[in-house]
């Protein structure tokens, strides 16, 4: 038995490889490097999912019918709805999705891939007291997901800083909301409720809520010189600081440098990000001084905080923006696990009370 299922392999997959000790990512054979930055989100869904959906358009037809889809979800879902105001947004975006019917065809994966690119801007405006804006299916996912949001067409730099992060973060092994979406698909539930399964994993700080804390972290921090004593203190209170630390990685999270990347290209806040550098060069002293038997690294939350705020995402949806990428890792996993056709069911060891034996 393994607390936290830690070195338990628990599936076969040609998805992706995590390799912790090289701090290396490969994604159906081709590495980060050769991804991020080059390959946009429709391009990477097609990689990752045509050799499991041979109905699936191929990677120049996908943005159109990626397109369409966000359109009929949009007219579905969206328009003259009332949107969930009184949830946060990754809890509205989750209950939007579970209107979407469950089944294992193209037509259910097209609306989850569209899904949360459609409804994280929704949910934004209505908050903030704005309308909806309606889908152009003429854009690519990435550049679409910004105009809904701010209502210009974005820079060509920003839906490629956008496309960038999508695919940095589009699989990464059997990670937690990973495991949940095939534990689910292997019931055969549907991808629908596998989706919903990926989602409510990554909510958590542990896994995909860590940038939003990040943003926190940096604006309390606000100055270089009150980094160290700010971290100390957060320390000995027994917090740990987001954005550091991984299951996996025994070096630096690969992903953490091509979103630093990102942000360098996009020209963003200088001074966002000298300071964002000086916290995390002072959470590591911190952290190796505190923890010399465990090697706690920069992970890829750091830095998809930064990359996400110069988008404009306001932290309590960065969390949306992180499934919008991952939902085609958990669609491509759910489809292997249904291909597999095993349910997933382990056992636990019984450590409760007995009872009582006939005298
Ligand atoms: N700050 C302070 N201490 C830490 C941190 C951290 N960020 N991460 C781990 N530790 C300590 C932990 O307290 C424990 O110490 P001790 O042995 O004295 O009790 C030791 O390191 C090992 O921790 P663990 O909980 O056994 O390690 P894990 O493999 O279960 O944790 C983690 C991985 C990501 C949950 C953890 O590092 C963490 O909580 N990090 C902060 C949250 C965060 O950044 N989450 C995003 C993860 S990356 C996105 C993704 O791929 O999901």
């Amino acid at each position: 038995m393994s607390d936290g299922l830690e070195n338990v392999v628990a599936a076969h997959t040609v998805l992706s490889e995590v390799d912790g000790q090289a701090g290396r990512l490969i994604v159906c054979g081709r590495s980060l490097d050769e991804l991020a930055g080059h390959t946009g989100f429709e391009e990477m869904a097609a990689l990752m999912l045509a050799g499991f959906v041979p109905e699936l358009p191929g990677p120049k037809e996908l943005p159109t019918a990626l397109g369409a889809a966000r359109v009929s979800l949009y007219e579905a879902v969206v328009s003259g709805a009332r949107l969930p105001a009184e949830l946060g947004p990754v809890e509205a975006v989750r209950a939007l999705t579970a209107l979407i019917p469950d089944g294992e065809d193209a037509g259910t994966l097209l609306k989850l891939l569209a899904a949360p690119a459609v409804f994280t801007p929704a949910v934004l405006r209505v908050a903030k007291g704005l309308s909806p804006i309606a889908p152009d299916p003429s854009l690519t996912q990435a550049a679409d997901t910004l105009r809904m949001l701010g209502g210009n067409a974005p820079t060509q730099e920003q839906a490629r800083a956008l496309d960038t992060y999508l695919v940095t973060v589009a699989d990464h092994g059997l990670n937690a909301s990973t495991f949940a979406a095939r534990v689910v698909a292997s019931t055969r539930a549907g991808l629908a409720s596998a989706v919903l399964a990926g989602i409510s994993a990554l909510k958590g700080p542990l896994h995909g809520g860590a940038p939003g804390p990040v943003i926190e972290m940096l604006d309390a921090i606000g100055a270089p010189e009150n980094a160290r004593p700010w971290l100390e203190e957060a320390l000995d209170r027994g917090d740990r600081l987001m954005g550091f630390g991984h299951r996996i990685y025994r070096v630096r999270d690969p992903r953490a440098d091509a979103l630093k990347a990102a942000i360098r290209k996009l020209g963003a806040d200088t001074g966002r990000l000298a300071l964002a550098e000086a916290v995390e060069q002072a959470a590591l002293a911190i952290l190796r001084e505190r923890k010399p038997g465990r090697t706690l690294e920069t992970n890829v939350e750091f830095y998809t905080a930064l990359l996400l705020e110069a988008l404009g995402f306001p932290p309590e949806a960065f969390t949306c923006v992180f499934a919008l990428g991952r939902t085609t890792g958990w669609l491509a996993h759910a489809h292997e696990q249904i291909a597999g056709g095993k349910l997933i069911r382990p056992q636990s060891v019984y450590v409760g009370p007995r009872p009582q034996q006939a005298a």
